[in-house]
């Protein structure tokens, strides 16, 4: 599985905890900053990892600002995706298991490292159920058009 990974400002120390994380794990990740604290606009970084994922590039990504809300409607106005903001392990496993969700979004003001590490893993590990979900999240892409 090949993620991609970015945040703005306000997720930077997240954003390198869950590299770490990542890189426990053996996964494949491709990081697209910022190099440093400096503040920037979360739109800017969400759009390499949404359009990579969106091309087929990636399989998955992973962005954080300070709440995850920016970053969430940001990648969610690219075509394909499928971006959930979660805070807890219960949600991660049901949006992968129920929307097929391709980036999981985090606020790194919202979200202790311990909890995150936590939903991340659950969100990389739990495969779409498929099923009648299919349906909805076909459903989905018809909003697209
Ligand atoms: C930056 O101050 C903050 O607005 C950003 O990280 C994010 O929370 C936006 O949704």
């Amino acid at each position: 599985m090949k993620i991609a990974i970015s945040s703005d400002h306000g997720g930077n120390r997240l954003r390198h905890e869950i590299m770490d994380l990542l890189s426990e794990l053996g996964l494949d990740y491709e990081d697209f900053g910022p190099d440093s604290d400096e503040s920037v606009d979360y739109p800017d970084y969400a759009k390499p990892v949404a359009d990579g994922v969106a091309s087929g590039k990636f399989d998955r990504g992973i962005l954080i600002c300070g709440t995850g809300i920016g970053m969430s409607i940001a990648a969610n106005k690219v075509k394909g995706i499928r971006c959930a903001l979660v805070h807890d392990v219960f949600s991660a496993k049901a949006t992968r298991g129920h929307n097929d969700s391709n980036i999981l979004a985090m606020g790194e003001r919202v979200i202790g490292p311990g909890l995150a590490r936590e939903v991340a893993t659950a969100w990389l590990d739990t495969s779409f159920e498929g099923g009648r979900h299919e349906r909805r999240v076909a459903k989905l892409s018809e909003l697209e058009n």
